[in-house]
């Protein structure tokens, strides 16, 4: 019987505290918690000089190959609430027919076909330990699917609410894993509102991005990953689509603990927030200097996971990209869906839109110059193509027919 270790093994946890992502204020552990006082995230900090005594970068490579192995670094106390779907580790795939050194990081082989997994298999882990029994969030999709999968598996019930006009896979897989899915008839931060109101109204816990701490701490295990698999030299350039920006953030800590325990160095990869032209806030306050980004309005993209008009951890976002020397970049959905239909046609990978939009991004920041062919490129396909609607390319054949051949 095949056994995964990471999955019943006790091992020894380090959450000091969590902290205020603004403030630094800190706060206690093993507590249930939303926002910080002020309305910003909430960080999880740990022992990090206890973690390096306890866990050598080496002893990693002997565990199973999935997020779980990273448990010293994660907010789970009890093996017993850890909740799982098989979160394995995800391939880097080359992108060999384009120009550069790219490599894309396939999130879409995860449980629920996409890295929302992650995020939430560590949120609702968390909830069961703190002894929830109601979540509700606002989703754009795929974040609401790996929710309601995970919630099932926990015993936890799960209220969705998205946008009404979200990929209709997502609302029905949504449904199917047991959760109650509602469609609004407005977009994700509208949505965010009523869960804020059904917060007061019903003591449904909150479980929207950034807005509780446990979410980023699975959104991590990416940077951590990636540092694993790349040998502990990170690549010089991520491209990330970014929408809440959880990904970004998670990495960008993930980074700092590593270099704490010595696991890597003080170099960092660039990062490149990339959205869409249709709804482009972090790009807009990147551009014109300012910390905080204003709700853009009017949002429209195919691209629904990138689709958030307003950020509540923009600032996080947007201080990782200056750090890193990167930059926020926005594609048109053209470009996404030409870049999407390339890597399916030429490279056999079929990319969701938006990791169409790293693809799109990417290009352009190699045509300006941004990045040069030598340089090692990730990109973050956060999501199978699988669940998205599909042009119907076939052609017909009557077997009754005489078949032409020549024209076959
Ligand atoms: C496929 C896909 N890519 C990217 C994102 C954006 O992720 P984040 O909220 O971490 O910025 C989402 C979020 O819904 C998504 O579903």
């Amino acid at each position: 019987m095949p056994h995964d270790e990471n999955l019943t093994a006790d091992r020894p946890t380090f959450v000091s505290h969590l902290e205020c992502a603004m403030t630094g204020e800190r706060y206690e552990a093993d507590r249930l918690h939303g926002l910080s006082r002020v309305g910003r995230p909430l960080l999880v900090r740990y022992d990090l000089a206890g973690v390096r005594g306890a866990l050598a970068r080496e002893t990693l490579a002997a565990r199973p190959a999935d997020l779980w192995k990273y448990r010293e670094l994660l907010p789970v106390r009890h093996t017993r609430n850890i909740v799982s779907l098989g979160e394995s580790a995800t391939p880097i795939v080359p992108l060999d027919k384009e120009p550069g050194n790219v490599w894309v990081k396939d999130e879409g082989r995860l449980p629920t076909g996409s890295f929302k997994a992650r995020g939430l298999v560590m949120a609702i882990a968390m909830a069961k330990e703190l002894g929830v029994t109601t979540i509700a969030m606002p989703t754009n999709g795929n974040a609401g699917a790996a929710a309601a999968a995970y919630a099932a598996r926990a015993g936890i019930e799960a209220v969705i609410f998205c946008p009404d006009d979200t990929p209709e896979i997502n609302v029905r897989e949504i449904a199917a894993q047991g959760a109650r899915v509602y469609r609004v008839n407005g977009l994700i931060d509208d949505c965010g509102k009523i869960v804020g109101a059904g917060k007061e109204a019903r003591g449904w816990f909150d479980l929207s991005t950034l807005k509780e701490p446990y979410r980023i701490e699975g959104k991590k295990t990416m940077g951590l990953e990636l540092a694993e698999q790349f040998g502990w030299e990170l690549p010089d350039a991520i491209f990330y689509p970014t929408g809440g920006g959880t990904g970004l953030i998670g990495m960008w800590k993930a980074f700092d603990e590593m270099e704490a325990l010595g696991w890597i160095g003080s170099r960092r990869p660039r990062m490149y927030a990339v959205q869409a032209e249709g709804c482009a806030p972090i790009v807009r306050a990147f551009e014109t200097g300012e910390r905080h980004a204003t709700r853009w309005e009017g949002a429209h993209t195919v691209a629904a996971g990138i689709r958030v008009p307003q950020a509540v951890g923009d600032f996080l976002i947007l201080d990782a990209v200056r750090a890193s020397g990167g930059k926020a970049l926005a594609v048109s959905d053209a470009a996404l869906i030409a870049a999407a239909d390339d890597s399916a046609r030429r490279d056999g990978l079929l990319l969701c839109p938006e990791g169409g939009a790293t693809l799109a991004a990417y290009r352009d920041a190699l045509a300006t110059g941004l990045v040069d062919a030598e340089e090692k490129v990730v990109l973050f396909n956060c999501a199978t193509g699988l669940k998205y609607p599909l042009a119907d390319a076939s052609r017909w054949l009557d077997r009754h027919a005489p078949v032409d051949w020549a024209e076959l």
